[in-house]
């Protein structure tokens, strides 16, 4: 009788050398980052010169769901290491959600208690996911948006400052450094240093800086270029209209080259794209980024245009991104990118 391992292989997969090593982590938190790059193809056919690309890092991967895992990480290690965060202090934040989910996560597994403030109009999903982490939600006003979350959290700590420990997300450098240590070389690899523009939606602006910064270093001529909503009361989670909010400590707008707004109608119409036509549901957020690398791109004559897609699409469902959605065609895709600016334009 053959033995398995003197039975023919039953598949062509089987007869090629195994060349992704099983992955075992002694903590999630080890599990954090080294998040794959997807090329996006389908949704830019036709709109693109050929020598241009355009690549999204898929954060979705990380275990708490978010790019957030990189920061949240970062904060209470350094937070750690400095004393700030030891045993009987309880880790608060405010937050639009991705981090309050990341610092809930690290907070399970480091044994800290973790509370968070955040407005009361984030998605019911987002909230149950904190608390299926053991954390504790504070909700504040809804109109006072991811700003209101702020105050009350800094109302909490005031009452009684010994008892807590702030990552203070908004102004600490480790969330910047958390990408200028991770992110930034994983796009480097990824692209095999051909990255020519970095685009990135800001929240506390952690993720362009860091990313930026570490491919500054390596290559002064990549260009970076932030997103932000075109509008105060714009539906992108996770992004901050900075006119009209409290600008975060570690936002040095001086390092971008560039700055592009985008509509929430155009943002949604693209995270409905993505979905369908390339097979990722991603966030309103990501929607945003693609909008800005996809006008970006357009404008190349070559070029590598590296973009991130901060998490993936089913904590949303709830959310106004998905209602009154009802079926989507891909021309409604060809008539957003046809009211971009002319001159823009690119035809094949
Ligand atoms: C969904 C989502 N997208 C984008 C961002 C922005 O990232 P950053 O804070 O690094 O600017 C955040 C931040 O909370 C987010 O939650």
């Amino acid at each position: 009788m053959a033995t398995i391992s003197q039975s023919s292989p039953r598949s062509p997969a089987e007869t090629k050398p195994e060349v992704v090593p099983v992955q075992r982590a002694p903590s999630v938190l080890e599990l954090i980052g080294n998040t794959p790059m997807l090329e996006v193809r389908k949704v830019t056919a036709g709109m693109l010169r050929p020598g241009v690309r355009v690549f999204a890092k898929l954060e979705g991967f990380n275990p708490g769901g978010s790019v957030k895992d990189r920061p949240a990480r970062k904060m209470v290690e350094v937070g750690l290491e400095r004393g700030e965060l030891r045993p009987g202090k309880v880790i608060i934040d405010s937050t639009s959600g991705n981090t309050g989910i990341a610092l809930a996560m690290v907070g399970a597994v480091l044994g800290y208690p973790v509370e968070l403030v955040m407005a009361s109009n984030v998605s019911r999903e987002r909230k149950k996911i904190i608390e299926a982490f053991g954390a504790k939600p504070i909700f504040s006003d809804p109109m006072e948006g991811s700003d209101g979350a702020i105050r009350v959290c800094r109302r909490i700590i005031e009452e009684n400052p010994e008892r807590y420990f702030k990552p203070d997300q908004y102004n600490n450098e480790a969330n910047s450094l958390a990408h200028l240590e991770t992110t930034g070389p994983e796009v480097w690899r990824q692209t095999s240093g051909r990255i020519t523009h970095f685009v990135a939606g800001i929240g506390t602006g952690g993720t362009i800086m860091g990313t930026g910064r570490y491919l500054k270093l390596r290559n002064p001529g990549v260009k970076l270029i932030a997103v932000e909503p075109d509008d105060p009361m714009h539906g992108l989670e996770g992004l901050k209209h900075m006119a009209s909010s409290i600008v975060p400590g570690i936002y040095h707008e001086e390092l971008l080259d560039a700055k592009m707004q985008v509509s929430t109608e155009d943002a949604y119409e693209m995270v409905y794209a993505l979905g369908q036509v390339e097979g990722v549901l991603v966030g309103q957020s990501a929607g945003a980024a693609m909008v800005a690398a996809l006008r970006v791109a357009r404008t190349l004559k070559e070029g590598c245009v590296v973009t991130v897609f901060p998490d993936f699409g089913d904590k949303y469902l709830s959310t106004n991104l998905w209602i009154g959605w009802q079926q989507w065609r891909r021309e409604r895709l060809q008539k957003i990118v046809g009211k971009w600016n002319a001159s823009t334009s690119v035809t094949t």
